[in-house]
């Protein structure tokens, strides 16, 4: 990711701050390496992160890997440091690396970075609501067009046990024509065989009964009201009875934002999330329900319309001999201490070629350090965008660019002449 990139990428991140923090979450920074045994236990033995997409190793005999999403980890500091005991709610949002053995493509990465938030402690569907509304907020900021929410249940434990029993009678006859992968999972995961894209699982996916009709009474009233709030906030979303996700945890609410396939090409989800109330007692906490979402930043970037933020230049310095570099190095340093930004050009450059960069740089003022500046200790002091100048000594530098940061002149007039 080269510089051009990264002002675009610092709006994007500042911008999912600004969401967040409005709405009550603070910034929690876990460790990129976690024991191994978290993740098998949190994401689930037969999935594909688990299976093929974990960068693992032992070291000392300690199985450790590097975190391939930041739920797991964020989850075990809430119980290793016993958050629940000190406030009913806790809301957290991280950004960093996360890393799946992957092959790279567009938007699909072995690092890519998430921004992701965890609440725990609120089971009730509004909070579910406010999350992803708060969410599609943060995408339209940063000009994601015409984001695409889909919306799932997948119920509680015992929902997802019956619905489990019902694909293995449903696809057992069928097991042989079957695609490899999904004649394992009748096995080991049933419940992944819907998220299969393989030609050969199609046909018998789409004659499944619907995950939906296996609801509890309890899994359809935070269904039923998830929906109510979503279209009391006027929040675009469709039900898509087909969505499971790809990690084990997830209990009831399941979500996911698309952005445009065109753009986005095969990684078009722009993020994903749901519910995970079994997860803090799984890994030894009290029974504390759970719900979050991650977005991969890097296919935010794509998708995003946020223009790239040019570095601001105050002031350009350009230089002629060293007397002349020197002072130029000692007036960027005193401008750089007052707050402002300040280059020096020292290339030995000619001053037409110095100040042509200036403007490439869109710098606001410059000035031209020479023999005659450095005897006299005064400059023109050019305003680059009005092409005006005026004749300052360097006692007064300082204050004459604020005066004129906060009252830029006009008129292409040159005020004083040198
Ligand atoms: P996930 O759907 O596995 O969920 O990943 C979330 C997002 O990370 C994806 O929607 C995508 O934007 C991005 N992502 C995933 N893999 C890659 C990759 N190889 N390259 C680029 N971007 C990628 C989770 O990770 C859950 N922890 C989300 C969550 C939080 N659920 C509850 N809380």
């Amino acid at each position: 990711m080269l510089p051009g990139d990264i002002g675009r990428w610092h709006a994007i991140e500042r911008a999912f701050r600004e969401t967040m923090e409005r709405a009550g979450f603070r910034e929690v920074r876990t460790p990129y390496v976690e024991p191994t045994p978290l993740f098998v236990r949190t994401i689930g033995e037969a999935t594909d992160v688990v299976e093929k997409e974990m960068y693992s190793f032992l070291r000392h005999d300690e199985p450790l890997t590097l975190r391939p999403e930041g739920t797991a980890g964020a989850a075990r500091a809430y119980v290793e440091h016993k958050v629940h005991n000190s406030e009913p709610v806790t809301k957290w949002y991280y950004i960093g690396p996360m890393f799946r053995a992957e092959r790279p493509q567009k938007g699909r990465y072995r690092q890519f970075y998430q921004a992701g938030a965890e609440i725990y402690g609120d089971k009730g569907p509004a909070s579910d609501a406010e999350m992803i509304d708060t969410l599609v907020g943060f995408l339209n900021a940063i000009g994601v067009s015409s984001p695409e929410v889909l919306v799932n249940s997948i119920g509680g434990s015992e929902t997802r046990a019956k619905y489990r029993d019902a694909i293995v009678a449903a696809l057992e006859p069928k097991k042989a024509s079957l695609s490899d992968d999904s004649q394992k999972r009748l096995s080991t995961n049933p419940l992944r065989i819907l998220d299969s894209k393989d030609p050969r699982d199609k046909e018998a996916i789409a004659q499944l009964p619907s995950l939906v009709d296996f609801l509890s009474d309890d899994d359809r009233a935070h269904f039923d009201a998830l929906r109510r709030h979503l279209d009391a906030l006027k929040t675009p979303y469709r039900v898509d009875p087909t969505l499971v996700r790809g990690l084990d945890y997830y209990t009831r609410t399941l979500f996911e934002i698309k952005g445009a396939k065109e753009i986005l090409g095969a990684g078009d989800t722009l993020r994903g999330g749901g519910r995970y109330d079994h997860m803090v007692e799984e890994l030894g906490g009290p029974s504390v329900p759970a719900i979050g979402f991650a977005a991969g930043l890097e296919r935010l970037l794509i998708a995003s319309t946020q223009a790239a933020e040019l570095p601001i230049v105050h002031m350009y310095v350009a230089t002629m001999g060293e007397k002349a570099e020197s002072l130029g190095l000692a007036i960027a340093k005193d401008l750089r201490a007052a707050g402002l930004n300040a280059e020096v050009d020292a290339r030995g450059a000619s001053v037409k070629s110095q100040l042509r960069r200036a403007n490439t740089l869109n710098a606001t003022f410059a000035i031209v350090v020479g023999d005659r500046e450095v005897e006299e200790a005064s400059f023109e002091l050019k305003h680059l965008a009005s092409h005006s100048a005026e004749k300052v000594t360097r006692a007064v530098l300082l204050e004459r660019v604020r005066a004129l940061l906060a009252t830029p002149p006009a008129a292409a007039a040159t005020v004083g002449a040198s």
